[in-house]
């Protein structure tokens, strides 16, 4: 039987976290996989619906979302966790708390989210109109550590799906894909 994980993708907003998270849940469900996904966004208008963006905001979040990663990796899920996390701290106490934590820098740099700005927020950050914007007037500290860096400007969404697909099947976190299997 598979162990769980936890899969923590971070970085700036509008690098492609999301969007990266939903195809693998995809993939991994295609292979038989069991995964939740937490993604700021939605985790913001539940579990995390007080929370603003201050420091002690953004660490109550993350806290809170490591609380349920750990209990849900620790029983063989594996978790795709899709947030900002912008403070090395509290990714390094999700890294403690939770199951084959795998750190996952989607580094997309600030001039193409900022050019992308599919949610128009860069813009209202620039204009002054959205204070404390992570990688405007607010920080972002980059993993230094990460067991996988995701350089989307240079791939596909596949590629970098496979990167992660790749690592979890060396790493005997998933069963190997189906076609790579050799029929002799
Ligand atoms: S985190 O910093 O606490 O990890 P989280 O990933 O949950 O952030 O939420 C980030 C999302 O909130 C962004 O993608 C964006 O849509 C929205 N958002 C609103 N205000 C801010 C802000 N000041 N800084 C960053 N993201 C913001």
């Amino acid at each position: 039987m598979t162990q769980g994980f936890t899969l923590w993708l971070t970085g700036l907003s509008g690098a492609g976290k999301t969007t990266i998270a939903v195809e693998l849940e995809r993939e991994l469900q295609a292979r038989g996989v069991l995964v939740e996904r937490l993604d700021g966004d939605t985790v913001r208008q539940g579990l995390t619906r007080d929370l603003g963006f201050s420091k002690a905001d953004r660490d109550k979040n993350i806290e809170r979302v490591t609380f349920v990663a750990k209990l849900l990796s620790r029983n063989r899920v594996g978790v795709i966790a899709s947030f900002i996390s912008p403070y090395r701290e509290a990714r390094d106490n999700a890294r403690r708390e939770t199951t084959n934590f795998i750190e996952v820098h989607v580094a997309t740099p600030i001039e193409t989210c900022a050019a992308r700005d599919v949610k128009g927020l860069y813009a209202k950050a620039f204009a002054g109109e959205l204070k404390d914007f992570t990688g405007v007037d607010d920080p972002y500290e980059a993993p230094l550590n990460a067991e996988i860096t995701l350089h989307t400007e240079n791939e596909t969404l596949q590629e970098s799906v496979q990167t992660v697909l790749d690592y979890l099947e060396a790493h005997n976190l998933i069963p190997v894909a189906e076609a790579a299997v050799s029929g002799d």
